[in-house]
């Protein structure tokens, strides 16, 4: 045998011996460090734990363990860390089946102290025996922030025992599927009406769950939504709208003083239950409307010298800012809080992208980077025809993992503000409990790492491998994760250039694109790419109007097919064009009529769908003319991916 081939067997043997041993490359979320120490340790009993308060070598939540052929040693510097260490242990042995354990020391900590995720229990609610569930899997994956969004349009979930109607009438809804409340009549139900449904949580079970939670090194941060998002309050308590009277929109009446007089007392029922430093007080999506028109709203923009309905929701949110933090607390508000001016000490969760987050930071504001494309777990994870409808978009588990919440635009001297990350599930269309979960795992456990392993070290292939062994855990435990090794991918459509003739070709738009779907700009119809299953992936142009516009081919040649491609999904108001109008033309100025496509989808179909609106034409043209009309009923958006001429 060569000298070569030799050591090559021997190496070989030294890493067959190692992978027969169980090695801490299976973990979620990846370890900060860990060598090998050579040889196995037969792992049977209990490690050896020592908190080594005041430690300087060991970081706060962090660890160090021993694994030798003596047995297994944890130190930490904090309880959280020697419940970290023990989560890795779980992971190796999958959960105390495998005894042979590699030699190894580990040094982990996590990268951010902020990594949360996010409950919406409005929509639908959830029981505690559910959201203690969830939380097992959040310590098993090192997640320490659960964020509960107890009030929205759908439901109040919390008993607050200075307005009873809270929970005797806006916690109830007479439908169960939210779409079929949502787009029919929205009203509520008296509590112990007969189908009522919905529910909320005692102060007690509340408690004990914020008790389950800390045992897991878990912080429950409450939401309570203002001023929007609050159609139940203003149902139930009428007094509170701008009107005075009830189902009249969805937000408070900033100008009335018993709207504070509400908001703070509410709140110091929740700063009761709930003792984690941070509340959230939502923030996002007001429509600010009826406080143009209020008289009280307008009254309190004068006598506060405030400049517009934006500085109205600024001065309440930090009225009640003040409020918090006189009761020694802080507040954490959805990135809208920044419109109409922000204080410095409030928290900025950065959802709408992250520019918001971004800007937080420049002004000196922490912020918790939640971005809809990574975090949004609402979207499918995978092609939506195999998957239970969604509110539309696709987030597989490559996307949610490929987030960096580290930007080239963030200053340096501003990273510390950057406390972590945080994944969203919004519950519209997740009316089942295992479905939720279904949604939550493995793509949490993504931001989980995220969250946690240094910056740079994350790889993809190495984490689906390890996420497809975690998954069997999951499911052995009582779960319903997505299974990643069943995954199908991205829309097969996409997975190539298209070939035609108006690839290049300039496009005079003349109805505009909105611009809160810009694709790739002017040129996104004639890149020869096709868009994938979610029509916010940049491949997309999405139109809030009928598509009027003109293509140069840049001179005239032979054409015969012209034809686009649209997208129908319900949920987002996302329809095929009710018509669509061809015209084709040699000089631009006088267009012949190439052919006219008419819908045949229902408006009501709940799938995701595609269609091809096109025409057969045997003629010469250098401009062509495409047309698509919305259905006059439904409007909504328009999304169209290329102008294919051949
Ligand atoms: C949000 O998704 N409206 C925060
Ligand atoms: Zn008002």
């Amino acid at each position: 045998m060569r000298t070569e081939t030799l050591i090559a067997a021997v190496i070989s043997v030294c890493i067959c011996g190692i992978v027969s041993a169980q090695s801490p490359d299976v973990i979620i979320p990846a370890p900060a460090e860990f060598r090998f120490t050579g040889g196995t340790c037969n792992f049977t009993g209990e490690p050896q734990v020592k908190i080594l308060h005041n430690t300087k070598d060991i970081r706060p939540e962090g660890y160090r363990m021993t694994i030798s052929r003596k047995g297994v040693k944890v130190e930490a510097a904090d309880e959280a860390g020697a419940f970290y260490a023990m989560q890795s242990l779980d992971q190796m042995t999958a959960g105390g089946s495998i005894s042979e354990l590699a030699c190894c020391e580990i040094n982990d900590y996590p990268r951010f102290p902020y990594r949360g995720l996010h409950f919406d229990v409005s929509r639908h609610f959830r029981s505690i025996d559910f959201l203690k569930k969830q939380i097992d899997a959040m310590a098993h994956f090192k997640m320490n922030k659960m964020h509960i969004h107890l009030t929205d349009a759908a439901g109040w979930r919390m008993q607050i025992d200075a307005f009873p109607r809270l929970t005797g009438f806006a916690a109830w809804r007479p439908e169960k599927k939210w779409k079929d409340w949502w787009f029919g009549d929205r009203l509520y139900s008296e509590a112990g009406t007969p189908g009522a449904y919905g529910g909320f949580y005692t102060k007690d079970e509340l408690m004990d769950l914020v008790e389950y939670a800390a045992a897991r090194h878990i912080d429950i941060i409450p939401e309570i939504e203002m001023p929007g998002h609050s159609e139940e309050v203003m149902a139930a308590y009428p007094e509170l709208s701008c009107s005075g009277e009830s189902y009249s929109g969805s937000d408070f009446c900033i100008g009335k003083d018993r709207t504070v007089e509400f908001l703070e007392k509410v709140l110091d029922e929740v700063m009761e239950v709930f003792p984690y430093e941070y509340i959230h007080i939502g923030g996002d999506e007001a429509s600010k409307k009826n406080w143009k028109e209020c008289p009280d709203c307008q009254h309190r923009i004068a006598e506060e010298g405030l400049k517009d309905v934006d500085e109205l929701q600024s001065w309440l949110i930090k009225r009640i800012e003040r409020y918090v933090i006189s009761k020694g607390r802080k507040i954490i508000g959805w990135d809208e809080i920044l419109e109409g001016g922000v204080s410095p000490t409030a928290t900025v969760m950065s959802w709408r992208g992250t520019e918001g987050g971004i800007r937080a930071m420049g002004y000196g504001n922490d912020i918790i980077m939640t971005p809809g494309k990574y975090c949004y777990l609402d979207h499918a994870q995978d092609a939506p025809f195999r998957e239970p409808e969604s509110i539309g978009g696709y987030l597989p588990l490559e996307l949610a993992y490929s987030y960096e919440p580290v930007e080239e635009s963030m200053p340096a001297d501003g990273l510390h503000h950057l406390k972590g990350v945080q994944a969203n599930l919004w519950s519209e269309y997740i009316t089942e409990d295992s479905h939720a979960e279904y949604m939550y795992w493995p793509r949490a456990a993504a931001i989980a790492e995220t969250g946690w392993s240094p910056q740079g070290s994350k790889d993809y292939a190495g984490f689906r491998e390890r996420m497809v062994r975690e998954t069997e855990l999951l499911k052995a435990r009582g779960y319903n994760p997505f299974d990643i090794s069943r995954e199908y991918g991205e829309r097969k459509a996409s997975a190539k250039l298209v070939e035609h003739k108006a690839i290049g070709a300039s496009v005079t738009y003349h109805k505009p694109y909105s611009n809160a779907y810009t694709g790739e700009g002017d040129g996104t119809l004639t890149d020869g790419k096709a868009g994938g299953w979610a029509y916010g992936d940049g491949r997309w142009l999405g139109f809030i109007s009928d598509i009027d516009l003109t293509v140069d081919l840049g001179s005239t040649m032979p054409v015969h097919y012209i034809g686009a491609t649209f997208m129908q999904v319900i949920g987002p108001e996302v329809f095929m064009p009710e018509r669509v109008e061809i015209y084709t033309s040699e000089d631009g100025v006088e267009f012949g009529l190439a052919g006219i496509c008419h819908n045949d989808v229902p408006v009501t179909a709940e799938e995701l769908l595609f269609r091809e609106f096109g025409t057969v034409c045997n003629t010469n043209a250098r401009y062509i003319r495409y047309k698509a009309f919305r259905n006059p009923v439904c409007r909504g958006w328009l999304f169209t991916d290329e102008i294919v001429v051949n």
